[in-house]
């Protein structure tokens, strides 16, 4: 996999990179997910799970890596795996983030009225994590973003933060954020605005954008010309882009994204990535794979021919946004 600049920023990416969401705790929000780790919680085997996945990415020449604080271990298995292999810092680029605390205790489903993740995007989290994550990663942690920022968690004017961020950023760390919800473009678009020592806070951003959801494209395209390096995270709608869709009212959809599959040659997981990895505004697609052989469809997507004709069916599967983002909110943790 060809290594890239990522944005304007010094780190260099590969157009595929892995995220740990479902690898790093028992518990995650996507389709299936209590399957693939074959009811397998102990933190021993979730640990060695965690690093088979990861040699597999490796193999496969991912150099782009995803954690956060709140996913359980994430940030524990990654620099387990990274100081068991020897891999020399400078040959990946690794990003975690702040800003949600785990609080599942390591179950996969919570008691009523509890949370799995506890949100709160104020300086003293913020102190804690990094250190937290310094602890854990060290000099391998390259990119730290504000998990899920919005415009309601005052996240973005609330200067004690993002003073901090750019003391961060001024001492080698690139700065990102994450975005979530219906909001993720009004956000984006006053993050933009955001600059210390004239220059923009952020130099990455990392947000949802599939086939079905594909709201954000304007400013996306306006983040990446000013520079930041891009993300895309749920490039497969959390699951809803694969196969194990068994949805009845996706079915139409399914019929065409198999039928393309079959044409193509590929996987419907695969082609759902390429229309992502040929978007100019792009720089990496997460996978969210948990299991080997789902990681290594998602990376056919690399040889999936992008065709106009394609382009077309694909793109116009979008969804409203609204009801993309209740749809998500309806997956259940497993
Ligand atoms: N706010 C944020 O900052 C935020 C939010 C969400 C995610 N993220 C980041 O983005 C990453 C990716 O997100 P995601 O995992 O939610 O989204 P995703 O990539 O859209 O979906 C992953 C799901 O697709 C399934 N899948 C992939 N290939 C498959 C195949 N060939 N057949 C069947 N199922 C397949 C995976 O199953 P298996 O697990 O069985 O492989 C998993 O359930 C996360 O790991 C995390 O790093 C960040």
């Amino acid at each position: 996999m060809q290594l890239k600049p990522f944005g304007q920023t010094n780190l260099t990416v590969t157009p595929l990179g892995l995220g740990l969401a479902a690898l790093g705790r028992p518990g995650y929000i996507n389709l299936g997910h209590a399957k693939d780790l074959n009811h397998s919680y102990d933190v021993t085997a979730m640990e060695a799970h965690a690093h088979t996945v990861l040699d597999a990415a490796w193999d496969a020449g991912i150099r782009y890596f995803d954690a956060a604080r709140s996913y359980g271990r994430a940030e524990a298995f990654l620099a387990s795996w990274l100081q068991s292999r020897h891999i020399d810092p400078t040959s990946v680029t690794v990003g975690s983030k702040w800003g949600y605390t785990y609080t599942a205790d390591w179950q996969i489903t919570v008691p009523a009225g509890q949370k799995h993740e506890v949100k709160d995007h104020t300086l003293p989290v913020l102190q804690r994590q990094w250190q937290e994550s310094q602890k854990l990663l060290g000099n391998q942690l390259n990119l730290y973003q504000i998990h899920s920022a919005t415009l309601d968690s005052g996240v973005l004017d609330d200067t004690a933060v993002l003073t901090h961020l750019a003391h961060l950023r001024n001492t080698g760390t690139v700065i990102g954020l994450s975005l979530s919800g219906t909001g993720q473009a009004d956000t984006l678009w006053r993050a933009l605005e955001i600059e210390f020592d004239g220059q923009l806070l952020f130099g990455s951003v990392q947000a949802t954008w599939n086939i079905l959801e594909q709201s954000a494209t304007a400013v996306l395209t306006a983040a990446h010309e000013a520079g930041l390096g891009v993300i895309v995270k749920e490039a497969l709608a959390n699951g809803r882009l694969t196969t194990r869709n068994q949805a009845p009212d996706f079915q139409p959809q399914m019929h065409t994204l198999t039928h393309l599959a079959q044409q193509h040659h590929t996987t419907v997981d695969a082609l759902a990535l390429t229309a992502v990895l040929h978007q100019p505004f792009v720089d990496v697609v997460l996978s969210g794979a948990a299991q080997t052989d789902h990681l290594l469809s998602n990376v056919a997507a690399l040889q999936v021919e992008w065709q106009p004709e394609l382009a077309e069916i694909l793109l116009g599967m979008g969804e409203e946004t609204a009801v993309y983002w209740q749809t998500r909110s309806n997956l259940p943790w497993n």
